[in-house]
């Protein structure tokens, strides 16, 4: 596709990867609209990239309906939506609560879900779209303390596979991006420090994946991209 003149709409675009990704669709002649829940931290967002802000919560249905309907008021049409909005809980499985665990679901992987069924619906009609969901190599093997947040990218990839066998046949290309580390907001809302290094993976990192898989011709699709750092030092 032609990201020139196309529309996008980012969930959790008000940071990290995200922002980056709306950034990287603007520079190259999209119109976005970014989603978060924190307002003030949207607003500037969306002030810095020139993207349309829409409050919402990925895990809250008539949200997910009123980002549908504000994008198509704003741009008339859908091309792209980038399921990026996710959270991390990280406890062993002894001590994770309910609580915790249903938090990461509800967002990672029911808000994925509302998200791209309310797209795919204008998907079909226009009989185009595109889906990139943001997994992790999260989604690649388990690992300790890993039960609510590798469980939801986990999942992640089940629907990306169930989305693409049900919408290939609508020409709707439905990508898994799978981000290892990356310098973020992320650890600081999961409640752990990430150590800053060069070395490190940035958003922008990420974004150069998904303008890459999206910029081939549509009768193409790459179904899944891993993003490593090179040589990663803490
Ligand atoms: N950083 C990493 O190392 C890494 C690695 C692999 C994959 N990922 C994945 O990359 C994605 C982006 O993460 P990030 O690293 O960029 O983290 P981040 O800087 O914390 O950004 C997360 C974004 O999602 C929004 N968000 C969270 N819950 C939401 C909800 N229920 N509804 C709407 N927006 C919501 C946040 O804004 P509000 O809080 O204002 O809602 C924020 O804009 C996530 O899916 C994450 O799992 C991250």
């Amino acid at each position: 596709m032609n990201l020139q003149n196309s529309t996008a709409l980012v969930t959790g675009g008000s940071s990290g990867i995200g922002f980056a990704i709306a950034r990287m669709l603007i520079q190259n002649g999209a119109r976005v609209a970014i989603t978060g829940r924190d307002e003030r931290k949207l607003k500037e967002a969306a002030d810095a990239l020139n993207a349309h802000p829409i409050r919402a919560d990925v895990s809250n249905e008539s949200d997910v309906k009123k980002t549908l309907d504000e994008v198509l008021k704003a741009f008339g049409h859908l091309d792209i939506l980038v399921n990026n909005a996710g959270i991390g809980v990280f406890k062993n499985l002894v001590e994770m609560d309910r609580a915790g665990f249903e938090a990461v679901f509800a967002t990672n992987v029911t808000g994925a879900m509302l998200m791209a069924r309310e797209a795919a619906k204008h998907f079909i009609q226009r009989k185009s779209g595109n889906i990139v969901n943001i997994s992790s190599t999260a989604s690649l093997r388990g690992a300790p303390n890993g039960t609510a947040y590798y469980a939801s990218k986990f999942a992640l990839r089940g629907m990306t596979e169930c989305w693409r066998g049900e919408l290939r046949q609508h020409n709707i290309r439905v990508f898994l991006v799978n981000p290892s580390e990356v310098l973020t907001n992320f650890g600081a809302a999961a409640g752990y420090e990430q150590k800053p290094n060069p070395t490190k993976l940035r958003g922008e990192e990420i974004a150069h994946a998904v303008k890459a898989v999206l910029e081939m011709d549509d009768r193409g699709f790459t179904p899944e991209i891993t993003v490593f750092a090179t040589n990663p030092k803490d």
